[in-house]
């Protein structure tokens, strides 16, 4: 299985931070945001891996990254999204990268409390089709920035992006594992209300042909890039895990 890092987009909930860097390369605790992603996978046993970023700080990715094999990634690429058309026009750019294999899609502002090892299991034995990441979120004011899963059972029926009156407390986090149809189904997207292309289209399309499997994530997540409150709550969260172990 592939991965696929995004580290694009123009991060502006978090402006004026990120008029001068890259919102993934934002200190959370002692280390840049990206790094937390590049970790999650690689302990997960994922290491052929593209970094896909855009803007004005790319470079500073190759600083931070090189080669990866620090991090212990066997094969590190780079992409290059010109402009931020969303989360589904970044994943393109990883269709040659990833070839007939499956893929991980991971947002570079994630972060999780607990290993992605055992999801990636369950998608390696998963013979076709899509799977996501869920996890429960109390407050519906949180649940209204970002996607949510209406559930029957523990089967996901339906995923509405930034609902304003959610249907679940499930949150879809920023992972997604896919199989090779995710690129038939990329070039039938249209840009959303917000002008981009959404993994939640991506994501439907899975949950419509019923090839859609979820895992629901174990303790923490956090998207440190939903705003500013949320980007400290994973700094506190990071701070008190890191320094303890
Ligand atoms: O974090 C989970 C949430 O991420 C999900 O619950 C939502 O369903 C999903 O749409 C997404 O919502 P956000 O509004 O948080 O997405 P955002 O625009 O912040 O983009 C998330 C990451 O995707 C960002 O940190 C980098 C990458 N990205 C984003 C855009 C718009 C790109 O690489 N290129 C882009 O053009």
């Amino acid at each position: 299985m592939k991965g696929v890092i995004l580290a694009g987009g123009s991060g502006t909930r978090l402006h004026p931070l990120t008029r001068i860097t890259n919102k993934h390369l934002l200190p959370l605790y002692d280390r840049p945001m990206v790094t937390y992603a590049v970790e999650a996978l690689v302990q997960a046993g994922i290491d052929e891996l593209m970094l896909v970023t855009g803007g004005t700080h790319a470079g500073e990715f190759f600083r931070l990254l090189g080669n990866g094999h620090e991090y212990g990634i066997e094969r590190l690429f780079y992409g290059y999204q010109e402009q931020a058309g969303g989360i589904a026009d970044a994943l393109g750019l990883a269709q040659r990268f990833v070839g007939d294999d499956k893929v991980c899609v991971m947002l570079a502002d994630n972060v999780f409390g607990s290993s992605l090892e055992p999801i990636v299991q369950h998608f390696e034995q998963q013979p076709k089709g899509g799977r996501i990441v869920l996890s429960h979120v109390e407050e519906d004011e949180h649940l209204r920035h970002l996607g949510v899963a209406s559930m029957d059972g523990d089967r996901v029926v339906q995923i509405v992006e930034k609902p304003l009156a959610p249907q679940s407390k499930y949150a879809v986090t920023g992972v997604y594992f896919y199989d090779p149809q995710v690129w038939e189904v990329l070039p039938t997207l249209e840009p959303s209300g917000r002008g981009e292309l959404e993994i939640t289209d991506v994501n439907n399309w899975y949950v419509d042909s019923g090839q859609m499997e979820a895992d629901v994530a174990e303790g923490f997540w956090g998207d440190a890039g939903e705003s500013i409150e949320a980007y400290y709550t994973v700094n506190d969260f990071v701070r008190k895990t890191r320094s303890a172990s």
